[in-house]
């Protein structure tokens, strides 16, 4: 499950740093996950960022398919 807003969210991205992606749309903290997936059996998207930049919340999900 993915809330519209959250796909269409941005992320900065730092360089080395490690978000947990919210991907069940419950998340008060969008578009990074704040636990609320616990026994939804949805789990965060862990991303790396290889760059400092401004990425779409999609692109990222895309990325990782
Ligand atoms: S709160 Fe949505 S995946 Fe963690």
């Amino acid at each position: 499950m993915m809330s519209e807003s959250n796909q269409s969210a941005t992320l900065n991205a730092i360089k080395g740093e490690r978000y947990f992606i919210c991907r069940c749309g419950l998340s008060a903290k969008m578009p990074l996950c704040d636990g609320k997936h616990k026994g939804s059996g949805i789990r965060p998207l862990c991303f790396e960022a290889k760059e400092n930049s401004l990425l779409s919340v999609e692109e990222i999900l895309k990325s990782s398919d």
